[in-house]
């Protein structure tokens, strides 16, 4: 969702700026500024679009060492240049760039427009420049704190002053901020991707905070002019992990990078020795494992369908009662926590607001909720109460594709560590270690026969309507298989289990809606087959996704791909590549814009 650069320094305001915003496009934006200040004047620059149409309306040469941008997605007021970020107090001194929502400034803004402050956007956001100007007198911090004082909302905002030049004052509750610090400059984003060009070194503001900048130093305290010490971290992300590298779109670069991104999950938590698995970020003693009588984990989007995953699997194979639920769910339905209950809040991301809100309702009522996060630093994995990076390295496409196969990875492990302490034996153990680490080679496999994929999307990308189905551990992914395709090609699916879609998806089924079904070898295969048959007599056309070698499933579907045979229980990882290749190719086919899908954010910041 929005994205937040600010920069002071040497450099020129204009292009660290404006590479800082190229940077955040992932997260998915409507329109997009800049406030660039020379010393004391600022000039504030906003465009709807992309950066491109912003890029073409900065003047040429415009000068100035200090500055702030923004990325909006719009919440209050329609897409267009006013309503886009950053926005001015009414002596056009006072400028910000907010992320997040104000929810009093209805109120706030009816107050300031009596005292004779001259609104111009129809957004939240502007309240909080008005308010600033109006307890502004010399010190632009002790301003932004006395109107902080009294919003209500989430806000992770910067602003400056031009007559304080070189200075820039940001403050975090409930949207992320990260300060840069640089060699004689130093940044402010909404997140490192923006700013990891210029420093690695890095410092999270935490809710509360207020950080007032200068290229050569920063100053962070609360609200109540407490003084906060803070620690400077290293960021271990790399440049080239967050370009394209060669690839087309950044979809396809990290489709492709999740043999990498699996090995990487698995690295240094597999005990081999014992055929175990050791995940010391989740911080509970063996005893405390013991006790585990029940798993939730809750989650979004792909996240959730993860979760699926590892709840069918915490339960078939650990034997610990364990369920899935939509985060968004979750904290409206006033949850029983019940004893010796373990919750997970899965997010790639770290900041998504259902997860992370769902998470503290939990943690409120005394529940203990583990992280499973992509992103280092972010909220989610400095709330929870322990957890496991996924280390998928920087997901920058909106459609997620390797934070899944990460994501399941580690709950693959998290089950691995629980049977072991119960009913698996040793042999059994080894042999599930050795079928965890053979799936990377297994993905290059299907690598190697992507143009296979291709040709299907290719022939099926013109349908209007999909259906895709799966049953047991697969039926997530048959889900997940969905919601990749609507989102990056806007053909609508649906991801059902097979067996449900005699309870009312079948209606659908003619020529005119394909269905692709999963169907690996294992206790379910015929089940799932008999499913297929139903759809084939009704004329629906059928995809078959089935394994190397078993010829059965081709004299019913139309068309199949064949994936390397692998235990059963390890489908999930093999089957979801090519459904991620498959709706990335449709994408292709249909020209549609593959790493910014219309009306998508990375990032899902708000409610
Ligand atoms: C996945 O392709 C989507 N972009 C979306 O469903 C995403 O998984 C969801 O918003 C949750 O994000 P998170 O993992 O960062 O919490």
């Amino acid at each position: 969702m929005c994205g937040i650069i600010g920069y002071c320094g040497p450099k020129q305001a204009v292009e660290v700026l404006v590479e800082g915003l190229k940077r955040l496009e992932y997260r998915g934006y409507d329109s997009a500024g800049i406030a660039v200040g020379f010393k004391n004047e600022v000039t504030v620059i906003k465009k709807k679009g992309k950066i491109k149409d912003l890029r073409q309306v900065i003047p040429d040469g415009i000068k100035g060492n200090y500055g702030i941008g923004h990325t909006r997605w719009a919440t209050h007021g329609s897409v267009n240049d006013i309503n886009a970020h950053p926005h001015s107090g009414c002596a056009g001194k006072i400028v910000i760039a907010h992320n997040g929502i104000i929810e009093n400034y209805t109120g706030l803004k009816e107050i300031l427009e009596k005292e004779g402050h001259v609104f111009k956007s129809e957004t939240d956001s502007e309240v909080i420049a008005h308010l600033i100007e109006k307890y502004y007198t010399d010190d632009l911090e002790k301003a932004v704190k006395e109107a902080l004082s009294i919003l209500k909302g989430t806000y992770g905002i910067v602003c400056i002053n031009p007559d304080e030049p070189d200075r820039i004052i940001g403050a975090r509750n409930g949207s992320p901020l990260v300060l840069g610090v640089g060699d004689g400059e130093m940044f402010l984003a909404s997140d490192v991707t923006a700013i990891i060009s210029h420093t690695k070194q890095v410092v999270y503001l935490e809710d509360g905070e207020v950080v007032s900048i200068r290229p050569d130093g920063f100053k962070t305290t609360d609200l109540n002019e407490n003084r906060i010490e803070k620690d400077v971290e290293y960021i271990s992300w790399e440049l080239e992990e967050i370009e394209k590298n060669g690839f087309s779109h950044f979809m396809e670069k990290e489709i492709l990078e999740q043999p990498e991104a699996i090995k990487r999950a698995i690295s240094g938590r597999v005990i081999t020795d014992v055929a175990s698995a050791h995940l010391g970020g989740l911080d509970l003693t063996t005893k405390e494992l013991l006790n585990i009588e029940r798993v939730k984990i809750i989650g979004a989007g792909t996240s959730y369908h993860a979760g699926m995953v590892g709840a069918y699997l915490l339960e078939s194979i650990a034997r610990i009662p364990c369920v899935p639920e939509i985060a968004s769910e979750l904290r409206y339905r006033n949850p029983i926590i019940e004893r010796n209950t373990l919750y997970f809040a899965i997010s790639q991301s770290g900041e998504t607001a259902d997860t992370l809100y769902a998470m503290r309702e939990l943690q409120r009522k005394g529940a203990t909720v583990l992280g499973v996060c992509n992103v280092v630093g972010s909220t989610i994995a400095r709330e929870s109460d322990g957890g496991v990076y996924i280390h998928s390295g920087p997901e920058i496409a909106v459609a997620s594709t390797k934070a899944f196969s990460s994501q399941i990875t580690v709950f693959y492990l998290f089950a691995l560590l629980l049977s072991r302490m119960r009913d698996m034996s040793y042999e059994q153990g080894i042999d599930y270690i050795d079928n965890l680490r053979s799936i990377p080679a297994k993905m290059d496999e299907i690598f190697r026969k992507r143009n296979e994929i291709k040709k299907l999307a290719e022939k099926y990308a013109h349908y209007k309507d999909m259906l895709f189905l799966g049953k047991g551990i697969n039926y997530p992914v048959a889900m997940e298989g969905a919601l990749k395709l609507k989102e990056i090609s806007y053909i609508h699916a649906e991801g059902y289990t097979s067996a449900e879609i005699k309870h009312g998806p079948i209606a659908l089924i003619n020529e005119e809606t394909p269905s692709v079904f999963l169907v690996p070898d294992g206790g379910l295969k015929e089940k799932v087959i008999s499913n297929m048959k139903e759809v084939k007599a009704r004329e629906g056309k059928i995809i078959a996704i089935t394994v190397e070698g078993d010829d059965s499933v081709g004299e019913i579907a139309d068309d199949v791909f064949m994936i390397p045979k692998i235990n059963e229980i390890f489908y999930p990882f093999l089957l979801v590549v090519p459904l991620q290749l498959f709706s990335y190719y449709c994408a292709l086919e249909l020209g549609r814009d593959v790493d910014q899908p219309r009306n998508l954010a990375k990032s899902v910041t708000v409610e």
